[in-house]
């Protein structure tokens, strides 16, 4: 079953309640961007507004850290009840020991690449993965136009976990939308993000509907 992931960077701030409970209704999994200006060229939000978000989620958050040093703020994440914890696997040159990190708090580990990254990048490390997060945009921004490879680096990296018979879903991640969600299923992704196609259309629910 593919799993619907509305990226909170693009719902509506001033009423937050209002699309977290969209999410808790119509959706999977919150996706919650976490953004520190230096590993990308944008601040997006921190803790204050993860906590007010699981204060009231009846759905797992799969928090994307798009930080320097991701192992600092791992027992953080976990504290607050995150289940899913990915990071750029170049955002620190200790990747193996930050998954296992992440499992041992009981969370699921998830390891991230931007488009610019080959998929074989991530085979030393796909036994400690319980996700990948292909990325389909540069991240850094929401609202950016999908970028056409990926089909092809899905069906690669699925390949290869097949191959191996690793249990490890891929979660794809930037100008997911209706349009292109069964080419990205096709492929192999099990979990899609989806930011400003859900949360910027006049009704988000039936958006999911039919990326569903
Ligand atoms: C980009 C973020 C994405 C983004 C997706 O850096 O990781 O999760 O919010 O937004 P859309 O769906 O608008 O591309
Ligand atoms: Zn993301």
């Amino acid at each position: 079953m593919t799993l619907i992931a509305p990226s909170m960077l693009a719902a509506d701030f001033l009423h937050l309640e209002k699309d977290v409970q969209l999410v808790n209704k119509h959706a999977d999994l919150f996706h919650l961007d976490i953004m520190d200006g230096t590993f990308v060229p944008n601040i997006s939000y921190g803790f204050p507004i993860v906590e007010a978000i699981a204060s009231i989620a009846e759905k797992p958050l799969d928090v994307h850290l798009m930080i320097v040093h991701p192992e600092k703020y791992v027992d953080r994440f976990a504290k607050l009840g995150t289940q899913m914890l990915s990071f750029h696997l170049n955002a620190t040159d200790k990747p193996a020991q930050v998954l296992l990190h992440i499992r041992e708090t009981g969370m699921k580990a998830g390891l991230v690449i931007n488009p610019d990254l080959p998929v074989e990048s991530l085979y030393p490390y796909l036994h400690l993965c319980d996700y990948i997060i292909l990325m389909s945009v540069f991240a850094g921004f929401g609202g950016q136009k999908f970028i056409e490879d990926t089909y092809n680096r899905i069906r690669t990296l699925k390949a290869e976990i097949d191959r191996h018979g690793l249990d490890v879903k891929i979660e794809v991640d930037g100008g997911v939308c209706p349009d292109n969600a069964q080419r990205l299923i096709d492929a192999g992704a099990e979990i899609l993000v989806a930011g400003s196609a859900v949360f910027k259309a006049s009704d988000p629910a039936e958006v999911i509907a039919a990326m569903r």
